[in-house]
């Protein structure tokens, strides 16, 4: 029987949002498990200690990529930078997203869009452009983090758990597109879990 763990060694993974809270258990979970990691988020002094701290503890390659994937570019950027450094992506976590709380008809216009943005359009992107070469290589893992606010409709989070059900629907049509590729889809569906996702969201 194969050791799950071994499996995992000297794997590449992307996490994105790995500067805090699940997407930063991620990375030390992956770590302690023998994966380097590029972590993306906006806050460099946040990955760097991350980085640092990971390397340190269990010898793997850690870089970091500031980058604020709110932006409709984003997913672009982070394609080409990786390819610029000949990276080789075995696992991608689709992490990063955010939560606003408050009724739509007070809500900030551009936030939303930036939601929107963040938690469906660079999630689709990052995955349109690194599942290719999973497929061809007949190996990856593509992990994509919805909620379960993402199975019902939730009044004063429209935007929120819309984007969640978009996550979770396409995440289990890629499920099917993939099977018999070597390649994993895989949604997770947390539930209220105690990191600073609740400070942004107010
Ligand atoms: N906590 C919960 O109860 C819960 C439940 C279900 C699902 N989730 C989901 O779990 C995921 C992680 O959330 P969390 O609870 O760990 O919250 P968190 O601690 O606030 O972490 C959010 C992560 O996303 C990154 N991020 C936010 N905006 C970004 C941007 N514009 N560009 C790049 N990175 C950005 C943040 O990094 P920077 O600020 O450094 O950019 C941070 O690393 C989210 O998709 C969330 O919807 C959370």
């Amino acid at each position: 029987a194969m050791n799950y763990s071994d499996t995992l060694t000297s794997q590449l993974a992307v996490v994105t949002g790995a500067s805090s809270g699940i997407g930063a258990e991620f990375a030390r979970q992956l770590a302690a498990r023998g994966v380097n990691l590029i972590l993306v988020a906006r806050s460099t002094e946040k990955l760097e200690e991350l980085a640092a701290t990971l390397r340190a503890r269990h010898g793997v390659t850690v870089t970091s990529l500031t980058l604020d994937l709110a932006r409709p570019d984003s997913s672009e950027t982070l394609a080409r930078t990786l390819d610029e450094q000949g990276a080789v992506v075995d696992i991608l976590i689709n992490n990063a997203g955010f939560a606003s709380h408050g009724d739509l008809a007070e809500a900030d216009p551009g936030h939303m869009a930036s939601q929107v943005q963040l938690n469906v359009g660079t999630l689709v992107g990052n995955t349109t452009r690194l599942l290719p070469g999973m497929i061809e290589r007949g190996r990856g893992t593509v992990i994509n983090v919805a909620s379960t606010a993402g199975f019902q409709a939730v009044p004063h989070m429209a935007v929120y758990s819309a984007t969640k059900a978009f996550v979770l629907s396409f995440t289990r049509s890629l499920w099917g597109e993939t099977r018999g590729t070597g390649v994993t889809v895989l949604g997770i569906c947390p539930g209220a879990t105690d990191t600073p996702f609740f400070d942004v969201a107010g």
